[in-house]
C-alpha cells in the first residue's frame, strides 16, 4: 500500500516542470540567506584606524605599477599562513586595500609579496634596483626600469584622477582635489612647505625619493609609493580593536 507521502512524491517526481520549480524555491532559499544580509550592512569591510586615500603622488605611482605591470610578479596580499607571516610581516587586513582600484591581491608571486615593503629599505636602494636589480640582488630576474629616472611625471591631471576616484566611492575631499596638483609636486619637493598636505594625508612621506631634486620624475612617485606600502596601519592595536569588539 502507498502511502499518502510517497503519492505525493510520485506526483513531482513524474512532473518534470513542477520538480523544476520546487527545486529552484529550494534553492533561491539558500541564496537569499547569503546574499540579502549584504543589502542592508552598511560595508564588508571593517574600518581601521590609519587607512587614508593614497595622496596624488603615490597614486600617480600606483598608476605607473599598474601600467608597468609590476603585479605579473608581485602579489600584495600576505595571507594568514606562517610563513607568509614570518617573511612578509603580519597578513594582510581588508581595510588596508580598500581604497585600491583596481586591488592588487593574489598569490601569483615571482617576485616577493609587496604589500609591507615599505620603509624596508631606503630610497637608494629602490632607485638603484629599479634601475638595474641585479647590482644589489645578483640571482634577480626582475627586468630594470631605469627609464623611470628619465621620464617626468605627468603633472597635467592630477585633480582628475582623484575626482575619477571619488566617483568609484575614494572620500577625497574637495579642497583634497582642489589641491591635488600642488600636492603632486610639492611632495617629492625637499623645499616644500608640506604642512597641509601632511594634515590632508597623515604619515605622508615628504622628500625628494629619486635622489634628483631637480626634476620631478616617474622614479619618484613609484618610489613614494612602494616606501608607503603597509606604512599606514598600526596593524597590533587593529587586531586589538577587533578583537575588544
Ligand atoms: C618578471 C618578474 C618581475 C617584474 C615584472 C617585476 N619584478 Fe620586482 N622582483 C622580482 C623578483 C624575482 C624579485 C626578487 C629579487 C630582487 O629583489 O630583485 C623582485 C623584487 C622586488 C622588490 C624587493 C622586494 C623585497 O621585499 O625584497 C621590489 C620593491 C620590487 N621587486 C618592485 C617591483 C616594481 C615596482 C616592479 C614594476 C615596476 C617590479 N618589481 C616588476 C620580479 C619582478
Amino acid at each position: 500500500m502507498a502511502s499518502p507521502l510517497t503519492t505525493k512524491h510520485k506526483i513531482i517526481e513524474r512532473n518534470v516542470t513542477l520538480l523544476a520549480v520546487l527545486a529552484f524555491i529550494t534553492v533561491a532559499i539558500g541564496g537569499i540567506v547569503e546574499i540579502a544580509p549584504l543589502f542592508w550592512i552598511d560595508s564588508t569591510v571593517t574600518k581601521v584606524e590609519g587607512v587614508r586615500p593614497y595622496t596624488p603622488l603615490e597614486q600617480a605611482g600606483r598608476d605607473i605599477y599598474v601600467r608597468e605591470g609590476c603585479y605579473s610578479c608581485h602579489s600584495q596580499m600576505i595571507r594568514p599562513f606562517r610563513d607568509e607571516v614570518e617573511r612578509y610581516g603580519h597578513y594582510s587586513l581588508a581595510a588596508e586595500s580598500m581604497y585600491d582600484h583596481p586591488f592588487q591581491w593574489g598569490s601569483k608571486r615571482t617576485g616577493p609579496d609587496l604589500a609591507r615593503v615599505g620603509g624596508r629599505y631606503s630610497d637608494e636602494w629602490h632607485v638603484q634596483h629599479l634601475k638595474d636589480p641585479r647590482s644589489v640582488v645578483p640571482e634577480s630576474i626582475m627586468p630594470s626600469y631605469g627609464f623611470l629616472a628619465e621620464t617626468a611625471l605627468d603633472t597635467s591631471n592630477a585633480a582628475g584622477h582623484l575626482t575619477a576616484l571619488r566617483r568609484v566611492g575614494v572620500p577625497y575631499s574637495d579642497t583634497a582635489i582642489a589641491a591635488a596638483d600642488a600636492d603632486l609636486k610639492s611632495q617629492a619637493d625637499p623645499e616644500a612647505d608640506n604642512a597641509a598636505l601632511l594634515k590632508r594625508y597623515p604619515k605622508a612621506q615628504a622628500r625628494d625619493f629619486d635622489g634628483d631634486p631637480a626634476r620631478l620624475t616617474e622614479m619618484d612617485a613609484l618610489t613614494a609609493y612602494l616606501q608607503m606600502l603597509g606604512t599606514l596601519v598600526d596593524v597590533n592595536a587593529a587586531r586589538a580593536q577587533e578583537r575588544a569588539r
